[in-house]
């Protein structure tokens, strides 16, 4: 049976009106991927105001691992707001938020002491993270990678690597921000295998110390194990445990940004898993409470209780409805076994996607890891010049005929899929077969 129902063209009058009032009083930088407004979601599945139902392979960028409407997340939801709503945890503190950290520090990757402080978004776990890392090592200078994405605040802003539409028009940006480059292999120099690229780039990146910016002077070096927004970047191993060693040597503080990788997408709880990554902070956001704001800080107590008194917080961070909700996520991930769930998606997604690079010569690479998978698109693979334009075109065709996929990539040419990690296998192929169909006609094969 298929997921997909079309009442009406997309969009449809309802979302149509809605739409237009939006474009009345909302800013137009907030401009919208799929033309619909949403009435409902659970699953994989979301709902518009019009009766249309779509596949999700976005999940809210990346945010809901355990799918929408979990009935577990959402009576976790409804038992705390119907308790209280907000305190502020530093004036009177509540147990959710201590018990998602005695949970998440007994997930994250590394032996010894470890510690967890909350904030709402990403961006502002990514601040935060540089901020203990600035307090403990008592040094400034933060290194980051070419292709990465850590944010839209000043700081997150900085350490982002995208021009447009990232940051183009929005300096003055932050100091003492050093940028090295990133293995991303499908580009790497002729003639040079993925691995000679990767140790290429660990070399470039220890060189940064002598031609940029001195070690004693750098309080943090911030890596995707693998890259979101940068286009599903899978470095080499080699490549992440040199940065990891080399951090160590110097007494850098190395910060593992697994907004967009971490909560099962990659098939292991956390992304550093993978590459026998311990980092000393890990940054978490996004699918750790299904959508409400919520972010982290994980990492050596020692870092972590670095600042002073005061120093760390915010009215709304660790808010106890979004700490209930990560509890409800974790509980859901392990009683499903989540991870392993995207490994065996992965897997399924793959063969889709190399099943489509045989019929069409535009897809020059597919990869990611576990259920992180993308595709991206090029104008020939011996050249491979980004298909943008080509990438926008397929994207909007999936939309309307019901599937919604995501673009990412430095070079915008990029389809990646954060689907629910309890998408049904029926649901993958109906979207896979939409993309096709959607593939073909904007190529004309
Ligand atoms: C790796 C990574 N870091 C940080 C962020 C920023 O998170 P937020 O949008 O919640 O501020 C994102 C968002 O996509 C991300 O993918």
């Amino acid at each position: 049976m298929e997921s997909i129902v079309r009442r009406t063209t997309i969009p449809g009058p309802r979302s149509q009106a809605i739409l237009a009032r939006k474009e009345a009083v909302v800013p137009a930088a907030l401009s919208v991927h799929v033309p619909v407004v949403i009435a409902s979601a659970e699953g994989a599945l979301v709902t518009d105001v019009d009766g249309n139902t779509f596949i999700d392979m976005s999940g809210g960028i990346g945010c809901l691992n355990v799918g929408h409407s979990d009935p577990g997340v959402r009576a976790a939801m409804h038992a705390q707001i119907d308790r209280f709503a907000h305190t502020d945890f530093t004036i009177i503190p509540y147990e959710p938020y201590v018990e998602l950290a005695e949970r998440l520090v007994a997930l994250a990757p590394g032996t010894g002491p470890k510690k967890a402080a909350f904030f709402n978004s990403g961006a502002e776990a990514v601040e935060n993270a540089i901020k203990f890392a600035r307090a403990y090592t008592g040094r400034q200078a933060v290194v980051a990678f070419s292709g990465a994405f850590h944010g839209r605040t000043l700081l997150a802003m900085t350490l982002t690597s995208k021009t447009h539409p990232y940051k183009a028009g929005f300096g003055p940006f932050a100091p003492e921000v050093y940028r090295a480059p990133y293995p991303y292999t499908y580009r790497a120099p002729a003639g040079m295998s993925a691995a000679e690229y990767g140790l290429a780039c660990a070399d470039a990146f220890e060189r940064i110390f002598t031609t940029q910016v001195a070690s004693e002077s750098v309080a943090a070096v911030i890596l995707e194990p693998i890259q979101g927004e940068g286009g599903f970047v899978v470095p080499p191993v080699d490549f992440v445990q040199r940065v990891q060693s080399v951090c160590r040597a110097r007494g850098i503080v190395l910060i593992a940004d697994e907004v967009q990788t971490g909560f099962g997408r990659t098939g292991r709880f956390f992304a550093s898993e993978h590459f026998g990554l311990e980092p000393d902070l890990l940054v978490v956001a996004k699918s750790m409470a299904a959508g409400m704001p919520l972010s982290g800080v994980i990492g050596r107590a020692e870092i972590l209780d670095a600042p002073a008194d005061s120093t760390i917080g915010g009215t709304y961070v660790g808010n106890p409805v979004a700490c209930a909700a990560g509890l409800a996520v974790v509980a859901a991930m392990e009683r499903q076994g989540l991870p392993a769930r995207a490994e065996l998606l992965g897997r399924h997604i793959r063969q889709h996607f190399l099943r489509l690079q045989e019929r069409f010569p535009q897809i020059g690479d597919v990869r990611g890891l576990g259920a992180m998978m993308a595709i991206e698109l090029v104008e020939d693979r011996q050249s491979k010049t980004p298909a943008a334009d080509l990438t926008t075109g397929v994207l909007r065709r999936a939309i309307q005929e019901g599937a919604v996929f995501l673009r990412a990539g430095i070079y915008g040419n990029v389809i990646r899929v954060l689907a629910p990690l309890i998408i049904a296998e029926a649901q993958v192929d109906e979207a896979m077969g939409i993309l096709a169909r959607a593939l073909a006609a904007e190529t004309g094969r």
